[in-house]
């Protein structure tokens, strides 16, 4: 049985029932989290805690994110997830209002707080041989920066990605790519790692944080620079990363076959393990 966290409460997932007039579900007004847990240890939990709570704060959301940190490690415990890996969804709405109107509902209109965990098993492919990316042009509004739960252009894009062939799509915008459907996005070129520097075009992306940690502390060349679409399509190397995919490598991008040696992504790789041992294992 998967439990659910609904507004204080913790219930069977089946049993959770939320409003039809809830402003998530219709106006997608609301923020969540994906929070990644390693035998039971929620890594930078702090990290999501901070995001959470400034995505509130962007939105005027009403809500603390305080509960983070009892309510993600009561969910791994309640549903026996203490081992092995698993994932835990965490959204907060601007909770139901009495009708559909777009300004903000009345003072005191409670925000809907709804979590839940699930055992989670990384696709091989993610690391070996890696994942095939194809570019798509950016066309999401200009808040990427705030985790929304408004993600239709990440869902259009993807699954434009996907019907491609491909495992992720990456957002190009004015000739630069901004990021992945679902994941932050990396190139390496002449031995410097370079990704988009942290703006309102993309979300600061917890695990990006930990991939920069480990490149300025082992003195690995990295630039915050956009990285141009014409020179993705010339990368040495290419990779992603995000909750779900860890640091994943790139075998192809639009059609184009990576080189099968990924010294520098292997070792940011190996680098980023190192990051996860230190702090859950
Ligand atoms: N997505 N960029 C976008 C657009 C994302 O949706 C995500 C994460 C990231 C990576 O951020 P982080 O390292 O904090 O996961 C970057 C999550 C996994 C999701 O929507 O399911």
């Amino acid at each position: 049985m998967t439990t659910a966290y609904l507004n204080g409460e913790y219930l069977p997932l089946e049993q959770a029932r939320i409003s039809p007039l809830d402003r998530g579900f219709l106006y997608g007004d609301s923020v969540y989290e994906v929070v990644h847990c390693y035998d039971g240890c929620a890594f930078r939990l702090e990290s999501h805690v901070r995001r959470l709570m400034r995505s509130l704060g962007e939105l005027s959301i009403p809500a603390d994110a305080a509960f983070l940190r009892s309510v993600v490690p009561e969910l791994i415990a309640r549903d026996g997830l203490r081992s092995g890996e698993a994932l835990v969804y965490i959204q907060v709405t601007r909770g139901a209002a009495p009708k559909r109107q777009h300004a903000f509902p009345p003072a005191g209109t409670p925000p809907t707080v709804f979590a839940f965990a699930w055992a989670f098993q990384p696709m091989a492919e993610w690391y070996d041989p890696g994942v095939v990316l194809a570019t798509l042009p950016d066309d999401r509004w200009a808040r990427c920066d705030i985790k929304t739960t408004a993600l239709i252009g990440n869902v259009m894009g993807h699954q434009r990605a996907r019907d491609a062939g491909a495992h992720e799509g990456i957002f190009i915008r004015d000739g630069a790519v901004t990021e992945g459907t679902l994941s932050n996005a990396w190139a390496v070129i002449k031995g410097e790692v370079r990704t988009a520097p942290l703006s309102n075009l993309i979300l600061p992306g917890v695990k990006r944080d930990v991939v920069v940690e480990c490149c300025r502390a082992n003195g690995i060349p990295l630039r915050e620079e956009p990285v141009l679409a014409h020179e993705l399509a010339r990368a040495d190397e290419v990779f992603i990363t995000s909750t779900v995919h860890d640091v994943a490598p790139a075998s192809r991008v639009d059609g184009r076959d990576l080189p099968r040696a990924r010294p520098v992504t292997d070792r940011i790789r190996a680098l980023f393990r190192q990051a996860v041992a230190a702090e859950c294992r």
